[in-house]
């Protein structure tokens, strides 16, 4: 048994990368890959340089189809059961990147449905509301509005239903069961809520009538939902969904990732300065018990929760990273100073973010869409013709 999990609704443990990747069957994204990304968008983001984004599924294809003039879009998705944390948006920095890189479409996908089936201390308005709520900072990330699509699932659920049903006949109990872990005690909506997971990866072959190529970006944790995809879709006459696939985000103390269920180990978009000094005061590090014998015998970047948010978010030049990372290890740099350092540039991220999050309420109309069914006026104008 591995001393680790990762399913879309549990990642606990010290995760190996390498294990999942062949469990998982997907592949890791190798030299020759990043070689091919960057003859095309002429440079390389640091999430792909340091395998912060490690593997995918069918991405050359992808890159295949797009150099012989066939794009692609981009869909990707947020289950809003709360506020949303720096692990969230580390996918959505990389698929915006993406965005502008290719100059295509990003299909982003509220998932009100599934956080309101699959977490039992939540009502079904908090869910859609949260929706609403977490768009926001979906939209202050910067996506462009011609090219984005945001929809709450409960908005768009007729649409999605539609294809969900053909999806649905097309996957058994058991393999739910096989899959996700799923057991007698699920509700039904549980088990069927996959398959409107499994939509937007056609959405755009829908609308166009011919098959388009879809790439998701997101955490390794979403995989087995897009293994589904993969396996259903080609069934129906669509393409298999390509994906990119990023490791997770630590949480702020020892072990597992950033979970918006442990305060404390996440830092929300949300939090003001006071809020993130205290939790990065209290983060887990590679120190020694005191500075004198940090002094003496360094400290040890590599278990620190410190160092990766600096590697993975936080100080994405290497120059820099590499300073930070010998004088720690050397004892030249205490973990006051790297954590006062850290501090200062996620309250400098926040306050940017925060800003553009205020200025989205005004212009959320330009991301959004829903189906709008009146059924009292489809009724009444329903009797003026009888
Ligand atoms: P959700 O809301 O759990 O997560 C949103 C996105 O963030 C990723 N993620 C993380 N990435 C890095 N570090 C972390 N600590 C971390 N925690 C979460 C997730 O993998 C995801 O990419 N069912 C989905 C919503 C969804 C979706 C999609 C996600 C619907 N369609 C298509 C990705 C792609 C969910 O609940 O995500």
């Amino acid at each position: 048994m591995p001393d680790f999990i990762v399913t879309p609704w549990e990642v606990s443990g010290e995760i190996d990368y390498e294990q999942l990747i062949k469990e998982f069957g997907i592949e890791p994204i190798d030299e020759k890959l990043l070689f091919y990304i960057k003859e095309i968008t002429k440079e390389i983001h640091p999430f792909l340089t340091r395998k912060i984004f490690f593997a995918h599924r069918d991405f050359k294809w992808i890159l295949d189809e797009y150099r012989k003039g066939n794009p692609f879009y981009l869909y990707t998705g947020r289950g809003p059961s709360g506020n949303v944390h720096l692990g969230h948006v580390m996918p959505w920095i990389f698929t915006k990147w993406i965005q502008d890189k290719f100059n295509v479409e990003l299909w982003f996908q509220l998932t009100d449905d599934e956080k309101f089936l699959f977490n039992q201390s939540l009502s079904y308005e908090e869910a859609y509301n949260y929706s609403y709520d977490n768009a926001l900072d979906i939209i202050a990330l910067g996506f462009d509005p011609k090219k984005t699509f945001i929809f709450s699932d409960i908005d768009l659920a007729g649409t999605l239903y539609r294809s969900a049903l053909k999806i649905a006949k097309k996957i058994t109990y058991s393999t739910i069961k096989a899959t996700f872990g799923l057991d007698n005690s699920a509700n039904v909506g549980q088990i069927f809520y996959t398959s409107i997971q499994t939509v937007p990866a056609i959405i755009k072959s829908l609308i166009e009538g011919k098959n388009i190529p879809c790439l998701i970006p997101h955490a390794v944790d979403q995989d087995p939902h897009f293994r589904l995809s993969r396996d259903v879709l080609p069934k129906l006459g669509y393409f298999k969904p390509a994906s990119i696939q990023c490791i997770f985000l630590p949480s702020l103390q020892q072990g597992g990732k950033m979970s918006a269920s442990i305060e404390n180990t996440a830092i929300f978009t949300t939090d003001n300065p006071e809020e993130v000094k205290k939790k990065v005061n209290t983060a887990f590090t590679g120190g020694q018990a005191n500075a004198k014998l940090q002094r003496e015998l360094g400290g040890n970047p590599s278990i620190c929760s410190v160092f990766k948010y600096h590697f993975m978010l936080f100080t994405l030049d290497d120059n820099e990273l590499k300073t930070i990372e010998s004088r720690c290890i050397a004892g030249d740099l205490l973990c006051g100073e790297c954590k006062n350092n850290l501090i200062q540039k996620i309250n400098k991220f926040l306050k940017v973010h925060q800003e553009k999050r205020e200025k989205a309420k005004d212009i959320l109309d330009q991301y959004l869409i829903k189906e709008k069914i009146d059924l009292k006026k489809i009724i009444s104008d329903k009797l003026k013709k009888v």
